[in-house]
C-alpha cells in the first residue's frame, strides 16, 4: 500500500485529497516517505546544502498577524531597524563566511519606501554581482515588486501561510486577505521572482483539509521554494494559549512535499530547530536542502522574536556557520559556497 501512495507521489500523479489527508494523519509511512525523500532529493541535489544569509533588517510592523511576535500590536516589543551600512556590513561578513545568497527579511515597515529599499538591493547587487538576493518584506504593490525587481532582487519569499479563505481570516485581522497575498504570489512569478510560498505546520485552527489545500495551492504556484516550519507560540499575542506545532507533522510534511516538487528548495527552518534540538538535521534527513542561519548583528536578533525561545541568537555569524557546516556534516550533508540556485 505505501508503495503506491509513494509512487504516485513521486510521479507527480496527484493524490485523492482523502488519500492525502490519510498520509497526513498516520505515523505509519514516516520511515518509507522520509527514505522515498532522501533519495529524491540527492538524485536532484546531490549531498549538497544551501545556505542564505539571513539579515532581519526591521522588526517595524504594520501588521498584526495573530501569530507573530513583531506584530504591531505588541508593545512589548522593543523595535529596531538596521541602517543600509550595517546592512552592508552583514553582506561583507556573509561574504567572506561563503554565504551567496543575502536574503533581507522584515515586518512591513513602512519606512522602507520603494526608493530606500531599491537603493540598499541595488548597493547589494553590485558589490556582489555574483550573489543572490532575496526579498522577504511581505505585501507591496506590483509596482513595488519591479522596481525592486529591476533594483536587482532575484528571489522573494512570502508564505502564503493558509490557503483556506476562513482559516486565513482566523489568523488575521480583517484588513489582510488572502486574495492580496495570493495576488502578490502570482505578481511576482510573472515578474520573474523565483518565488517561495509556504506555511506555518499547527497553526491555530489549521486542519487536516487545510494542509491539503496548502498542497494544493503550492501545486499551481509551483514555486521555487516552500517555508514550511511549525508555528511556534509567543506570549505576546492573542495565541498566548495555544500549542506548537508538531514536530513528526512537520518533517512528514517536508518530505511529502520533496515527493511532489523534487526540484524545490525547502529549509530546514529555524522553527524547527527551535522546536526540538535536532529539528533541522531532522528536517535535511525529511527531505529539506537549505538552511538559513542568521548573519543580523547579534544586538538585535533577540529583538526579531516571531516565537519564544528562538535558537542562534548569542551567536556571531561565523560561529553560526561552523555550527551548522558541523551539524549538515554529521548527518551526512555538506555545505557548499554557492547560489543554490532551482534545478528545475
Ligand atoms: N513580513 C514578511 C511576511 O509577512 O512575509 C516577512 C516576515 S514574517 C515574520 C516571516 C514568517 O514568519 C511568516 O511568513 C510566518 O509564517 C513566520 N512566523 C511568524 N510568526 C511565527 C510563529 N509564531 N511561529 C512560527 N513562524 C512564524
Ligand atoms: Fe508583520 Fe509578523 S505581523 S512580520
Amino acid at each position: 500500500m505505501h508503495n503506491d501512495l509513494i509512487r504516485k507521489l513521486k510521479e507527480n500523479r496527484d493524490l485523492p485529497d482523502a488519500e492525502l489527508a490519510a498520509l497526513l494523519q498516520t505515523d505509519e509511512y514516516d520511515e518509507a516517505l522520509r527514505e522515498a525523500a532522501d533519495g529524491v532529493r540527492r538524485a536532484r541535489y546531490g549531498d549538497e546544502v544551501y545556505v542564505r544569509g539571513l539579515i532581519e533588517f526591521t522588526n517595524y510592523c504594520k501588521n498584526d498577524c495573530y501569530y507573530c511576535g513583531i506584530r504591531a500590536g505588541n508593545r512589548a516589543a522593543e523595535r529596531y531597524r538596521l541602517t543600509p551600512g550595517q546592512i552592508l556590513d552583514c553582506c561583507a561578513a556573509g561574504y567572506e563566511l561563503g554565504f551567496r545568497t543575502f536574503v533581507l527579511q522584515g515586518g512591513e515597515d513602512p519606512y522602507f519606501t520603494d526608493g530606500r529599499l531599491c537603493r540598499i538591493v541595488s548597493a547589494i547587487r553590485e558589490t556582489y554581482p555574483d550573489c543572490a538576493v532575496t526579498l522577504s518584506v511581505g505585501e507591496r504593490s506590483r509596482a513595488s515588486y519591479e522596481a525592486l525587481f529591476r533594483a536587482g532582487a532575484d528571489r522573494y519569499l512570502l508564505r502564503h501561510e493558509t490557503a483556506d479563505g476562513t482559516h486565513y481570516g482566523r489568523l488575521h485581522p480583517p484588513e489582510m486577505s488572502l486574495e492580496n497575498r495570493k495576488r502578490c504570489l502570482f505578481d511576482l512569478k510573472e515578474i520573474g521572482y523565483q518565488v517561495g510560498a509556504g506555511f506555518m505546520v499547527g497553526s491555530p485552527y489549521q486542519t487536516t483539509e487545510n494542509i491539503v489545500e496548502d498542497l494544493r495551492f503550492l501545486q499551481a504556484l509551483q514555486p521555487d521554494m516552500i517555508g514550511v516550519g511549525p508555528y511556534l507560540v509567543h506570549k505576546q499575542t492573542p495565541f498566548a494559549e495555544m500549542q506548537n506545532g508538531p514536530l513528526d507533522l512537520t518533517l512528514r510534511i517536508l518530505s511529502i512535499l520533496r515527493l511532489t516538487f523534487p526540484y524545490v528548495l525547502l529549509p530546514a527552518t529555524t522553527a524547527l530547530g527551535t522546536l526540538h534540538p535536532m529539528g533541522r538535521e531532522l528536517g535535511l534527513k525529511a527531505g529539506a536542502n537549505v538552511v538559513m542561519p542568521n548573519l543580523s548583528p547579534t544586538d538585535v536578533r533577540k529583538k526579531y522574536e516571531l516565537y519564544e525561545n528562538k535558537i542562534c541568537t548569542g551567536d556571531e555569524a561565523a560561529e553560526c556557520r561552523r555550527c551548522l557546516e558541523q551539524r549538515v556534516k554529521a548527518v551526512g550533508y555538506r555545505v557548499v559556497t554557492d547560489r543554490g540556485d532551482v534545478k528545475r
